[in-house]
C-alpha cells in the first residue's frame, strides 16, 4: 500500500486513483452534512421506538407513546358522537310539528336528514330526490300517500307494499287485463291520457261508465286520487309510470306494484326523524 499523496495545489490527500494523470482527491464530507446525517439516524430510531413502525405477522410494534391512527380515529368519532348526543336526544324527544320554531334543532335535523337521505334513499329516489319512473319525485307537492309530516314519517317508518313490516301501507293497482276487454282498455287509456291535459279538464268523468265502475273506487270520483290508498291523481301532469299511452296502457293491463322498504327497524330514531323532516322540507311538504 502506498501512503496517500497530497495534492500539491489543495493540500488534500488523493485516493490514489488516477486517470490519464488526473488524480482523484479524497475530500472529506462537510461536517454539517455528516452531523445532520447522524441526527436523522438517531431521529429514525426514536421514531421507531415511539410509534407503531415495525411490522410483525398480523400486528405491529406498539411504540412507547401508545398512539395509533385507529385509536385516534375512534377518539375523533367518539368526540363527534358526544357533541351530537345532546342534539340527538332533543330531536328524539321533540314534538316534530313544533320543530319549525326550534331553529338550531331544525337546522341540525335538516343536515342530518340530508346525509341519511344520500346514504339510504338516493339510490331509488335520486340524489336530488327528483325520482324516476316508478320512484316518486319527493320535491313537488304531489303526494301519493299524503304530504303532511305525519304521513311522510309513517311511510318512511313502515314503507309501502313490502313484506317485512306488517304496518306497511298496502294497496294495489289491479291488472285489468284479466277482466276487461281489449277495446275497453284502449278506450280507458285514451280517456286517462286526455284527463291529464288541461284543455280536457271539463271531461265529464261521471259519464264514463267504464271509469266509474272500475276506477273511481280508488282514484276518486273526480279522478284526483286518494291518499289513503296511494292511488295517484290522474288529472295532473305528474306521472309515476309515464304519460305516454303505452305506459298508461301497460299500467291498466298489468297493474303496478311499487315497493318502498320500511326503515323503522334499520335507522335510529334520530335518523328517522331527521330524514322525515328533511323530506318534508324538500319543497312539497304540507
Ligand atoms: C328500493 C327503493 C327505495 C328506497 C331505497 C327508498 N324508497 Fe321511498 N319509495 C319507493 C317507491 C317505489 C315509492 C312509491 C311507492 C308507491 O308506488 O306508492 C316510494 C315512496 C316514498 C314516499 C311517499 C311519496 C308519496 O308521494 O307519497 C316517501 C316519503 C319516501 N318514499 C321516502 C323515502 C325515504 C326518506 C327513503 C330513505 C330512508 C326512501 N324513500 C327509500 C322506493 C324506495
Ligand atoms: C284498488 C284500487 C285501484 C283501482 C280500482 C284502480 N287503480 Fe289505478 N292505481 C292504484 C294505485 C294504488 C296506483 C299506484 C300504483 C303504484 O304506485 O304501484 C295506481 C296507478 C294508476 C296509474 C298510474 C299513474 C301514474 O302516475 O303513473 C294509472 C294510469 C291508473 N292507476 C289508472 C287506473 C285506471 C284507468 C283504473 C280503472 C280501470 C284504475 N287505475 C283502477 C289503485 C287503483
Amino acid at each position: 500500500m502506498k501512503t496517500p499523496e497530497k495534492d500539491p495545489h489543495t493540500e488534500v490527500e488523493t485516493t490514489g486513483h488516477s486517470w490519464d494523470g488526473i488524480e482523484e482527491l479524497n475530500t472529506p464530507l462537510p461536517r454539517w452534512w455528516l452531523w445532520t446525517f447522524y441526527a436523522t439516524i438517531i431521529w429514525g430510531l426514536i421514531y421507531i421506538a415511539a410509534y407503531p413502525a415495525l411490522p410483525f405477522f398480523g400486528s405491529t410494534s406498539n411504540g412507547f407513546l401508545g398512539w395509533s391512527a385507529r385509536s385516534s380515529l375512534e377518539a375523533d368519532l367518539q368526540q363527534h358522537k358526544d357533541r351530537h348526543a345532546s342534539l340527538n336526544n332533543t330531536l328524539v324527544d321533540a314534538e316534530l310539528s313544533n320543530l319549525q320554531t326550534g331553529q338550531e334543532l331544525r337546522q341540525y335535523a335538516l343536515a342530518r336528514g340530508a346525509a341519511v337521505f344520500t346514504a339510504n334513499c338516493s339510490q331509488c329516489h335520486g340524489a336530488g330526490a327528483g325520482g324516476t319512473v316508478g320512484y316518486p319525485n319527493l320535491l313537488d307537492n304531489d303526494w301519493l300517500w299524503g304530504g303532511s309530516l305525519e304521513s311522510i314519517t309513517y311511510i318512511i317508518n313502515h314503507g309501502i307494499r313490502n313484506t317485512s313490516d306488517p304496518d306497511a301501507q298496502f294497496s294495489e293497482m289491479p291488472a285489468f287485463g284479466e277482466f276487461l276487454e281489449e277495446d275497453d282498455i284502449t278506450s280507458l287509456t285514451q280517456f286517462v291520457t286526455q284527463l291529464a291535459q288541461a284543455k280536457t279538464k271539463e271531461l265529464n268523468i261521471d259519464e264514463n261508465t267504464l271509469f266509474v265502475e272500475n276506477c273511481s273506487g280508488c282514484h276518486g270520483q273526480n279522478a284526483t286520487g286518494n291518499e289513503s290508498l296511494g292511488a295517484p291523481d290522474l288529472t295532473d301532469a305528474i306521472w309515476l309510470y309515464g304519460a305516454d299511452s303505452d305506459s298508461v296502457e301497460k299500467t291498466i293491463t298489468d297493474g303496478r306494484f311499487g315497493v318502498m322498504p320500511a326503515w323503522g327497524q334499520r335507522l335510529s330514531e334520530a335518523d328517522l326523524r331527521a330524514v322525515s323532516i328533511y323530506v318534508h322540507a324538500l319543497g312539497g311538504g304540507e
